[in-house]
């Protein structure tokens, strides 16, 4: 491969440019292709040089007060790069290689050019996928076969990705559930690739019906010419959608950075509350400074790997700020209409409300160690930490603290979104073991990834896929020396409800039509710290 026509001969020394092309072998990335190299490359390096974070990683809080934030979507989204979990970089290493300043703005103005070449054939795709991709991965949670067929589909709408888009219906003659994702059809896209959005039909057994397609403004049902290519545009729109708004937007840029900053601007550093929720907000300030100067900016990987134009990708960034992200799950099951449905139906929302129920029980037994009865709703910086998260979209629903309630509620609400939500709308391995379950563009013919995509998408994975603390890992050193021994044995509880509830899970799958591993306290990590 040369490099002649690339802008890495700009960016990297002779030296680095040799490992660069070493590490690709013969992937078959376009040697002009800048950007998917340099993700690759970085991606390879990360998997290969880390080590994995334990619960030991997780700092003591020392200081809080005003941090310096950065606006990223004005009114909706900002950062804070200063992490109260990573030591300040001496200046030189600022500059090394894949991560100094000036690299990273040469890469993100590179071209954001649509590399339109597909696949041979789905074995020549899985062949480099074995080679070189899945090696990079973390493991998958759930085996998924046959990802093209209808039941799929209904899988996927029921107890995967696309469960909490899940809507029932009345008065539309056999449908009763549909996950909407038409409007994404409004999302303006590049040239060349059709737009996404779609749809889906179920029947009152969870049978898929007919699928709408926004790009067409068509509705195709089994047996259609296009209906292959129908659930190609499903799938690809619920990837789409639920990483964009859900993943990234809601829980990285909002409830996990929202809380972090509240928590260290609002909290001392030696409040219960700050000692709590320290190990659920675990390198949030490096996280999301990372993903909102690589993944989500103009020329980022989320520009180039979904077909949208930037103004379309802030757009379903402010979305998934204004979805509401601080609502406690059983309230959100409540009014979705589905709280009914039976495990058979419906697992998703077994697992969750039984991972809700015990993070909930551990918070409010922490809690009343320090706060008995109502007394924490006058403690004052719980009201200034409360009030900080509700000024903002994405805290907007919560209204004014008034009951201890509402905050075991929402305290639970974010420990259980930064460990099972992530789950369910981040652990991708799952969906991307088979480059024609999902797509992040679609083209007109084709129900396969194309080459460029498959491999952003394999390297976006893995760096995201690094080994972090667990939620049964001991965190208790985060917490305070006063009434240590009352909390360490409200941490132990806590740890056998986990135990308990991943054998219930257990339990649970042996019966299902299909496992559900999501909310499996076993693969639960304590923060969005990936
Ligand atoms: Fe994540």
């Amino acid at each position: 491969m040369s490099n002649n026509d690339s802008q890495l001969s700009l960016i990297f020394p002779p030296e680095i440019l040799k490992m660069v092309e070493a590490n690709e072998g013969d992937l078959p990335i376009e040697a002009s292709d800048t950007f998917t190299r340099f993700l690759f490359f970085v991606a390879t390096s990360t998997v290969k040089n880390s080590s994995p974070h334990t619960a030991k990683d997780i700092a003591v809080p020392s200081v809080s007060g005003p941090l310096e934030k950065f606006e990223f979507i004005p009114g909706y989204i900002n950062y804070v790069p200063l992490d109260e979990d990573v030591a300040p970089k001496p200046v030189s290493s600022a500059n090394s290689a894949t991560n100094g300043p000036n690299v990273l703005s040469t890469i993100l103005s590179s071209p954001v050019v649509d590399e339109f070449r597909q696949w041979q054939n789905k074995e020549a795709a899985e062949k480099v996928i074995a080679d070189h991709l899945i090696g990079l991965q973390p493991e998958a949670l759930e085996l998924w076969t046959d990802v093209t067929s209808d039941a799929t589909i209904t899988n996927l709408a029921f107890q995967g990705m696309a469960a909490h888009l899940l809507v029932p219906v009345t008065g539309q003659g056999n449908v009763a559930f549909k996950v909407v994702l038409a409007s994404l059809g409004e999302v303006p896209v590049r040239d060349g690739n059709e737009r996404m959005g779609a749809t889906a039909h179920f029947d009152a057994d969870r049978n898929l019906l007919s699928i709408y397609v926004s790009n067409d403004d068509a509705t195709y049902v089994p047996g259609d010419d296009l209906w292959e290519h129908a659930k190609w545009h499903f799938r690809s729109a619920v990837f789409a959608y639920v990483t964009i708004a859900d993943h990234l937007s809601a829980l990285h840029l909002c409830v996990s950075e929202l809380t972090m900053e509240s928590s260290r601007e609002q909290l001392p550093a030696d409040h219960p509350l700050r000692r709590l929720l320290k190990p659920h907000v675990y390198l949030a300030g490096q996280t999301q400074t990372t993903a909102i100067r690589a993944l989500a900016p103009e020329g980022g990987i989320a520009h180039r790997l979904w077909p949208f134009t930037f103004e379309g990708l802030a757009k379903l960034l402010k979305q998934g700020a204004e979805s509401q992200p601080f609502e406690p799950f059983p309230k959100w099951l409540e009014k979705s209409g589905l709280a009914n449905l039976s495990d058979e139906k419906y697992p998703f929302a077994t697992d969750g409300l039984a991972l809700y129920e015990v993070c909930r029980e551990y918070v409010e037994n922490y809690l009343e160690i320090y706060f008995p009865g109502e007394s924490i709703v006058s403690d004052a910086a719980v009201q200034a930490w409360w009030e900080q998260l509700a000024t903002t979209v994405a805290g907007s629903g919560l209204g004014a603290l008034q009951t201890r309630a509402q905050l075991v509620d929402l305290v639970a609400q974010i420990i259980f979104a930064v460990s099972g939500w992530h789950s369910h709308v981040g652990a991708d391995t799952r969906y991307l073991a088979d480059p024609s379950f999902v797509g992040a563009k679609v083209r007109a013919g084709s129900e396969l990834a194309d080459i460029q995509s498959t491999i952003l998408i394999y390297s976006l994975n893995a760096v995201t896929g690094l080994y972090q603390p667990k939620l049964l890992d001991d965190f208790t050193h985060v917490y305070l020396k006063l009434h240590k021994e009352k909390a360490v044995e409200v941490f132990q509880q806590f740890q056998k409800s986990l135990i308990a509830l991943g054998r219930d899970i257990d339990s649970r799958n042996e019966s299902r039509s299909m496992p559900l591993r999501t909310f499996h306290p076993a693969v639960l990590d304590t923060a969005v710290s990936k």
